[in-house]
């Protein structure tokens, strides 16, 4: 699995509501900005402040970042105890993260513990999940069934504003992100399926997934397929 480009594909999911939300969040007059679970680097290769910094419990892919977005200060630690003073940074933010950590609400803590803004860019829900068409629902269970055995909280997304409160975050905005998942070349699909395939290992016999596969083309080729996860970003001040 080439991680680097799946992080790539869901950085464009979300590159219009990022552009707003940094804006809205000054990014441009921001001296120290923090991506907590930076993974390899997607997106905070686009930025180009002062001092940009990322952390991620994964040396592997740390290494890959440093390749992507050589300018950045990275940090291998654990996002439910951040290693940096109190408000130390103007914006802390994550992509695709909180589903994945055993505490969200202790990480959202601890972001906005040492930052002024908090955004929380990407969080899906799958539990409201939509294929279309019904042959397809199945597919859905089995990648809700396989985030659960990865340790992922599937329907995390759900909580996100829930969580900002909790954390004491003042909310400036949130909502479900307009426009989500568009596959719009077949290198996107291919792409895709690569992850299913890898993730559905142990779900769901090979052949089925096959099946399932061909059901997916088939509706993608007459215009029927609708796949939607619902997916939740908040951003806030401290
Ligand atoms: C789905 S990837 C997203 C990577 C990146 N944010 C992006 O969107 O391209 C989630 C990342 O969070 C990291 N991660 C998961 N739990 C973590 C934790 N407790 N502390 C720090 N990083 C963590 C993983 O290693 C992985 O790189």
């Amino acid at each position: 699995m080439n991680w680097h480009s799946r992080y790539l594909q869901q950085a464009a999911w979300t590159r219009d509501l990022r552009v707003y939300l940094f804006e809205q969040a000054e990014l441009a007059d921001a001296h120290h900005v923090l991506e907590v679970g930076c993974g390899t680097g997607a997106i905070l290769r686009e930025l180009t402040p002062p001092a940009c910094h990322g952390l991620d419990l994964e040396p592997a892919s740390l290494a890959e970042c440093r390749i992507h977005a050589p300018a950045v200060s990275l940090t291998c630690g654990d996002a439910h105890f951040l290693p940096y003073p109190d408000k130390y940074f103007d914006i802390a933010y994550c992509h695709f993260l909180l589903l994945w950590v055993n505490d969200p609400l202790q990480v959202v803590c601890e972001m906005a513990r040492v930052s002024r803004s908090v955004l929380a860019l990407a969080e899906p829900d799958y539990s409201q999940r939509v294929d279309k068409p019904d042959a397809l629902v199945t597919l859905g269970r089995w990648q809700t069934e396989s985030l659960r055995r990865q340790g992922a909280d599937p329907s995390f997304g759900g909580r996100l504003a829930e969580i900002f409160h909790q954390a004491g975050i003042k909310l400036v905005e949130t909502g479900p992100i307009q426009g989500q998942e568009v596959m719009r070349t077949a290198e996107d699909w291919e792409n895709e399926w690569a992850v299913i395939q890898a993730d559905l290992e142990g779900i769901a016999p090979g052949e089925e997934i096959q099946q399932m596969k061909r059901l997916d083309e088939a509706a993608r080729r007459r215009g029927v397929r609708a796949l939607h996860v619902p997916t939740y970003f908040a951003w806030g001040k401290t």
